[in-house]
């Protein structure tokens, strides 16, 4: 597996690998401190981020590397260069290339010809790297055995849902996405290619669009953003109304199990998509969830430039 472009590139004893080497590297940040001597890598993004920049530029540092950080409009490809030349020119100078943007089309072109490792750091369908962090949190907290439990995301069917829906496939899990229907409800593609994980896997995919149904006696509620980035506002109004009763509040906790968590992987509007007693209040994983945006990362990074995930046929 030469690049991490979609969730479903994953195996599930890739991400066995990439957790462990995770955990170390929350223990111990300079466990590999020279896997990345004398290396650099890009980091290309045309969206804001505050999370996934940092945690990439630090993860190249902890590694020993030097990370290169280009804004949407600095390079030649805005003026266009092509991405196929782009992927080369960067192939030539840099170890690794961490992308974030709009289309996944763009990112797959990317990794098609870039000779490096090319990673998806969030695309209008995809977050893998954010679901590394998530699942790492959620390892950590639930232990390894999640039989019985159900992991339940709130919201908009978007990037973030996509990901959970595929990441908790190939980890075996009972997962659930619960949105409006219609526009905002989960990509039916997505949707198909988890419930052929899980087939597999052992797994079980919920759709369901009724919120208190799916918090029922959840362990995770997890949710994201009402507008996500490159979102148009003319559609705002009409989405916070439909999306309304998917708020993760206190009422919606009170369903969950007793030892439930809330997580997101942020930025987060305290009083839209989530209630600030829950965010803020005792359940809450959202700060350890952050903090392993940076292992996670580190951990990839040394993993595909060492060429040591085999990756899945999906
Ligand atoms: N969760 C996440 O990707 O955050 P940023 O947009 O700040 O990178
Ligand atoms: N769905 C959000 C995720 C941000 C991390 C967005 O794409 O803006």
């Amino acid at each position: 597996m030469k690049d991490l472009l979609r969730t479903q590139d994953l195996s599930r004893p890739d991400i066995e690998l990439l957790l462990e080497t995770a955990a170390d590297f929350a223990t111990n940040p300079m466990r590999s401190s020279t896997a990345l001597a004398n290396k650099s890598v890009a980091i290309y993004m045309t969206k804001p981020s505050t999370r996934t920049r940092l945690s990439s530029e630090t993860a190249v540092a902890h590694l020993g590397g030097t990370p290169i950080f280009i804004r949407g409009d600095e390079l030649q490809l805005g003026r266009g260069e092509s991405i196929a030349d782009t992927a080369k020119i960067i192939s030539s100078y840099c170890s690794a290339l961490i992308i974030r943007t709009f289309a996944q089309a763009d990112v797959n072109e990317l990794g098609a010809n870039a000779s490096i490792p090319v990673i998806n750091a969030l695309t209008d369908d995809d977050h893998p790297t954010q679901l590394l962090a998530d699942w790492l949190t959620i390892r950590e907290h639930f232990g390894k055995d999640i039989t019985g439990r159900k992991f339940v995301y709130l919201g908009d069917g978007n990037n973030m849902s996509n990901a959970w829906l595929i990441m908790g496939a190939i980890m075996g899990a009972h997962v659930v996405a619960a949105t409006p229907t219609g526009l905002w409800s989960p990509d039916p593609d997505v949707v198909a290619i988890a419930q052929k994980i899980a087939m597999q896997s052992g797994g079980k995919i919920e759709v369901l669009h009724d919120p208190e149904a799916a918090a029922k006696d959840a362990s995770v509620l997890y949710t994201d953003v009402w507008m996500s980035m490159g979102d148009s506002e003319s559609e705002r109004d009409e989405k916070v109304l439909a999306l309304s009763p998917f708020a993760v509040t206190e009422n919606l906790m009170s369903l969950t199990q007793k030892d439930s968590v809330f997580m997101h992987c942020l930025p987060a509007h305290r009083g839209e998509e989530v209630e600030a007693s829950v965010i803020d209040g005792t359940k809450s994983l959202i700060w350890r969830e952050a903090f392993h945006r940076r292992t996670t990362i580190q951990s990839l990074l040394y993993h595909l430039v060492r060429d040591d995930l085999k990756g899945s046929s999906q």
